[in-house]
């Protein structure tokens, strides 16, 4: 296993850069400038995580590893959709009694969730993050998430296909399904800017509405809701319901664990690097939005499970959210925005842990480790 706590370990000595608003001088993001015949190399010091003029073109000397040990372990939990059998959901999904009407209205709101947040997360990554994350090891990493998310996508195209579901009624819920709808309104408010050409960070301001988009997607998108939409499927997986679908949505929560973990270390990471945008009025700020963002799934909670069904209601997610909220909030050294609050599926951190011999619903043996292992002579 890799130990997270080296994460924010390689702290950065910040002279070579221009770490002060009124220094910085269009920094060059994209890499397409001219090149400098007569420049010096690339040294450790010259590189940081934003506003960074070295040279983007040149991966080593590593000065963040962890962003390149979760590029390693995102290429090795490499996965496909089309490799989980389908076969049981699809009886299970036919048969009469199979399913209760509660059950098959959660599931199917749950897939609408997902099918579009996973391309407005892709988006996200490549459309408003990658330009301005002006490291070449972070952006290493975020050319694997967007593969990642890739496979996400197609595995609810897959989902669909062989569920044989209306694909316009799920693809569209999030602008049909007020509940899905209020989130994704929600996070694309941080980001919209972020697609404008004329946007560069290099202010403050500037820099903390691209620290809120991070907090957006990265926190509250994959680390918040996605939460709850796991522990949706997986605990129907539980009840040998869904056993396919269980299965996919346990590789995605894997992928999706380091995904989350990528994006506070970015952000640890940037606040150490320029520790005058993380002040008080930021920072309650961000917890207003972890805030608002539980209430939002809490809501969503209540819209996908009105009645509940076994081992699974509205009022637990709630619960859920307010614990994961909590947590979130430490992970990027904020107060707590929640009173205490229990985690109610604490099954959920079995579900993270692959490393097995048998997967979480011990349907076959299975770990998915590959490529770096292959040997090419
Ligand atoms: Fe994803
Ligand atoms: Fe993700």
């Amino acid at each position: 296993m890799l130990d997270w706590s080296e994460m924010i370990s390689d702290r950065p000595r910040t002279a070579h850069r221009a770490s002060v608003a009124n220094e910085v001088s269009a920094p060059e993001s994209t890499g397409f400038g001219t090149i400098d015949r007569a420049g010096a190399r690339v040294s450790v010091d010259d590189k940081a995580m934003i506003n960074c003029r070295a040279d983007v073109n040149q991966l080593l000397p590593l000065k963040y590893r962890w962003a390149w040990m979760k590029y390693l372990a995102g290429c090795n939990n490499h996965w496909m959709p089309t490799e989980v059998s389908m076969q049981a959901d699809i009886a299970l999904w036919k048969s009469k009694e199979g399913l209760t009407e509660d059950e098959r209205r959660a599931i199917k709101r749950n897939l609408g969730f997902f099918a579009a947040s996973e391309s407005l997360v892709a988006n996200n990554i490549v459309l408003a993050i990658y330009r301005h994350l002006t490291n070449p090891e972070c952006r290493q990493y975020l050319l694997r998430q967007a593969f990642e998310e890739a496979v996400h996508t197609h595995t609810f195209q897959y989902i669909v296909d062989s569920l044989g579901l209306d694909e316009g009624e799920l693809f569209n819920m999030y602008r049909e399904v007020p509940s899905i709808t209020d989130k994704a309104a929600w996070a694309l408010k941080h980001t919209r800017h972020l697609d404008d050409p004329e946007f560069k960070t290099g202010t403050p301001e500037a820099d903390q509405a691209f620290l809120r988009d991070l907090v957006a997607f990265y926190v509250i998108f994959e680390g918040m809701w996605f939460y709850t939409g796991f522990a949706q499927i997986l605990s129907l997986g539980r009840r040998n319901k869904m056993v396919g679908i269980a299965e996919q949505y346990q590789y995605i929560l894997r992928d999706e664990s380091i995904h989350l973990n990528f994006g506070i270390d970015v952000i640890n990471q940037i606040k150490n690097e320029n520790p005058y945008l993380w002040n008080r009025t930021f920072q309650d700020e961000v917890r207003g939005m972890l805030k608002e963002a539980a209430e939002l799934e809490a809501a969503y909670g209540r819209d996908t499970m009105p009645r509940g069904f076994l081992g699974l209601n509205s009022a637990l997610c709630e619960e859920y959210m307010y614990f994961i909220a909590n947590r979130r909030c430490a992970q990027i050294g904020l107060e707590a925005v929640f009173g205490k609050a229990e985690n109610p599926f604490p099954w959920m951190s079995e579900a993270m842990d692959l490393k097995k011999e048998k997967n979480f619903f011990e349907s076959r043996v299975i770990e998915y480790q590959n490529g770096g292992t292959l040997a090419w002579d």
